[in-house]
């Protein structure tokens, strides 16, 4: 077995899930930051890299399909829906309508989860409205899902191509946590995962909870423990994303398909947040994890042990300076307190404060909508 210094970040997350007691830990965060730079840098102008959407449209996933679609460094194995922003019924139908207005026909598509593993599903149709495109009504697809389950169609792709393929998920993590629980090698065979979701600082559903984590905490959880590298693109920046008149208009002067469909949709969600009184128009949430993706530069990261753990925040953060010091990473990590019938003292998951996540902490929103809307309207082509 390699040494910790020896391995790269994945492969360090990988084996220390793998293994829960890990050793010492005497990789230092900014020497994973620098491996992770390099390997991104020189990732750069490579490509395409193969993906699997996993997705609730959902307004803001709607327009995250068009811009992964429109986006020549994917290769998109699959898009999966989910249920979440409204039913499975509605999230399936509208995945597929946005694929016929790309004109993708290469790009399958797969039914997933109608429900979270263990709850009941909570939508947001407040957000997105009853048919999940904020009002915007396009034809009924012609295209038909594949027939394999979502998890399944996930669980495929990764064995052909073990160690390629890079999970982009923009709704609740059901399928992919679905797909995890089936094959118990799958982890170790994705590249990485790439998530909208979560939160550093408030929610949007509850006063603490993200809706994507809310409507499916157990899947989030198998996830968070999967030891697949996780970039998590939480409220803490897409809040910092709202779509304007200005955009909108933009959109709407081009005339091809892909444009035209996304300034309609555009124009629902707007209008929808204009009636309900909001100061801020709909955030793009789920095209901010998408471009975080195709050009990591647009965002800022630190390394969580998610759920919320950092030396570096909170009530237990160290002196400056101090993380860099080995003591600084002693922090066990505890679970929930104990109930009545359970253990006597809350459980230590682990000593050490390892990270699990990437977790976007900053986003230039402008070069994000410079990003996101050249391609949605094919202006001025790729960057
Ligand atoms: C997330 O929840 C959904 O409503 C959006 O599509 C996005 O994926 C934001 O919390
Ligand atoms: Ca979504």
């Amino acid at each position: 077995m390699k040494k910790i210094s020896e391995m790269t970040r994945r492969e360090f997350v990988t084996a220390s899930a793998a293994t829960l007691a890990v050793g010492s830990f005497t990789r230092s965060s900014e020497e994973d930051h620098a491996e992770d730079r390099q390997e991104r840098q020189s990732e750069r102008g490579r490509g395409p890299f193969r993906v699997i959407i996993d997705t609730d449209p959902g307004v803001d996933d709607a327009l995250a399909l068009l811009l992964a679609m429109r986006s020549p460094e994917l290769k998109i194995e699959a898009i999966t829906a989910v249920a979440g922003n409204v039913p499975l019924e509605l999230t399936l139908p509208n995945a597929l309508r946005m694929v016929e207005i790309a004109g993708r026909d290469d790009i399958p598509v797969a039914a997933g989860a109608k429900a979270p593993l263990l709850r009941r599903l909570v939508t947001a149709t407040y957000a997105h409205g009853e048919n999940g495109l904020g009002g915007a009504v396009f034809p009924e697809p012609k295209r038909k899902p594949v027939p394999e389950t979502a998890a399944e169609f996930i669980r495929q792709i990764v064995r052909k191509y073990p160690g390629e393929v890079t999970l982009l998920t923009i709704g609740p993590l059901t399928n992919v946590a679905a797909a995890l629980q089936s094959d118990a090698e799958l982890a170790r065979m994705v590249r990485g995962l790439v998530m909208m979701g979560g939160s550093l600082s408030g929610g949007n559903i509850t006063p603490a909870a993200e809706f994507n984590i809310y409507v499916d905490p157990e899947a989030a959880r198998i996830v968070f423990q999967s030891g697949i590298p996780i970039t998590m693109v939480g409220l803490d920046v897409t809040r910092k994303t709202s779509l304007t008149d200005e955009h909108l208009r933009v959109l709407d002067g081009e005339q091809n398909p892909v444009s035209q469909a996304a300034a309609k949709i555009a124009r629902n969600a707007i209008n929808h947040n204009r009636e309900r009184g909001f100061l801020v128009g709909p955030n793009m949430h789920d095209s901010l994890a998408i471009a975080g993706f195709l050009d990591a530069s647009i965002l800022q990261f630190e390394d969580y042990y998610v759920v919320g753990y950092s030396p570096d925040a909170g009530d237990l953060r160290r002196q400056p300076g101090m993380e860099k010091d080995a003591a600084a990473q002693k922090m066990p990590i505890r679970g929930s307190a104990p109930t009545l019938a359970g253990n006597r003292t809350s459980p230590v998951l682990r000593e050490d404060f390892v990270p699990n996540t990437k977790v976007a902490v900053g986003v230039d929103s402008t070069r994000f909508f410079d990003l996101l809307i050249s391609r949605l309207s094919g202006k001025q082509g790729t960057r």
